[in-house]
């Protein structure tokens, strides 16, 4: 009897512990685990840094992971949690779920840091230092913030709620204005983010509208350029800036472009907004910001001043890592980033 009431107390504290959640909104503050865990951030910076060196792309990874794990129940690592008997459609099933990568890399970065300390640092506050050194290092360290950390790791994880929370790429721009209104975020900062299209690849399937696209909407060049590189396999993966393109295919296709093509791929800076004015983005929904009157007045702003865009963004950015989990939610540190290991939920 004793014993179950010493056991139902112990019960009670550690949901008090979990309950505690600094995520809840405000709380977040830069240099959270200077205490807690000397040189975390450190930590992160240099396993990415070494990721990238030989894989620029896992850094468009993280910085999508970034936007698809804050825009669903807030940044909670909710998006890095595998299928389990107890939940068999985690949000990395959902169909807008496409392509999500760098998961390995989070998790090296994760036993690292357990390593360190073990149970101090929570998996959203992990995702939230790569994706920002992502940013930084694919930016030449021309985007750059303070991340304010304390996130806790949320228990819930499921496909139905990022199909619902995130947008599609066949979105109208009004659907996209919505969606984006719905997180308090405007016109402005839709199209801010959007450039983050300047880096990474996408999907065929994500872009088959846009394959018999007339003149008006698409570059027919580049149009036959990604009809080509689609026709290639089973759904690839084609790179969202042409730059990225090898040199070949741009030379077939679209000879006047040659002298964009880079060997550094990845770049993440303003370029995305001079490929849409160009008719030259792969994904309806940053074509449909061409559509709208606003909307287009920010794309011109952005094509023509770089380092407006590179302030802008990580702006952009940190408001987005700032979204919390919905009130009321439990969260804990996860030992691994894929599993819910919390004893309670
Ligand atoms: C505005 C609405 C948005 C839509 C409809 C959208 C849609 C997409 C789609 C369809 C892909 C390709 C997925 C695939 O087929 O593999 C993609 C890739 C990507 N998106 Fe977005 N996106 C949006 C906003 C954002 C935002 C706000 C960010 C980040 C700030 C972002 C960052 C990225 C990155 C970096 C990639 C490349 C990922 C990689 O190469 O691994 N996107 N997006
Ligand atoms: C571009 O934006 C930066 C940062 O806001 C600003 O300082 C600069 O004056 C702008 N340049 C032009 C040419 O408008």
């Amino acid at each position: 009897m004793r014993l179950a009431v010493v056991l139902l107390c112990a019960l009670v504290a550690v949901q008090v512990a979990l309950l505690a959640a600094p995520a809840e909104g405000g709380e977040l503050v830069v240099g959270y685990y200077d205490n807690k865990c000397r040189g975390v951030e450190n930590v992160v910076k240099w396993h990415v840094r070494r990721a990238l060196k030989t894989n620029r792309r896992a850094g468009a990874a993280l910085v999508r992971l970034l936007f698809h794990d804050c825009f669903v129940r807030g940044c909670d690592a909710s998006v890095l949690l595998d299928a389990s008997p107890q939940n068999p459609n985690p949000e990395k099933d959902a169909p807008v779920n496409i392509g999500l990568a760098a998961f390995d890399l989070l998790e090296e970065i994760k036993a690292a840091v357990e390593h360190r300390c073990p149970g101090v640092v929570s998996c959203s506050d992990i995702l939230i230092y790569a994706a920002r050194d992502a940013a930084s290092a694919l930016s030449n360290g021309n985007i750059h913030f303070d991340v304010p950390a304390g996130r806790l790791d949320g228990l819930v994880s499921s496909a139905a709620e990022a199909q619902a929370e995130l947008p599609d790429s066949t979105f109208t721009v009004q659907q996209l204005i919505d969606n984006f209104a719905r997180k308090d975020f405007d016109v402005e900062e839709l199209v801010i983010l959007s450039g983050a299209h300047s880096i990474g690849v996408g999907h065929c399937s994500s872009f088959t509208g846009r394959l018999t696209a007339p003149p008006e909407q698409i570059n027919p060049a580049y149009r036959n350029l990604l009809n080509h590189k689609c026709h290639q396999g089973a759904n690839p993966a084609v790179v969202n800036n042409v730059r990225d393109e090898d040199y070949e295919t741009v030379a077939r296709f679209m000879p006047g472009f040659t002298s964009r093509v880079r060997k550094i791929s990845d770049v993440l800076d303003n370029t995305f907004y001079h490929n849409n004015l160009a008719r030259i983005v792969s994904f309806n929904s940053d074509w449909q910001l061409m559509t709208h009157t606003e909307a287009r007045g920010h794309v011109h702003e952005y094509a023509d001043n770089a380092t407006l865009w590179d302030g802008d963004f990580a702006e952009s950015l940190l408001k987005l890592s700032k979204l919390s989990m919905p009130a009321g939610s439990k969260g804990g540190i996860r030992k691994k980033c894929s599993i819910a290991s919390h004893p309670l939920h």
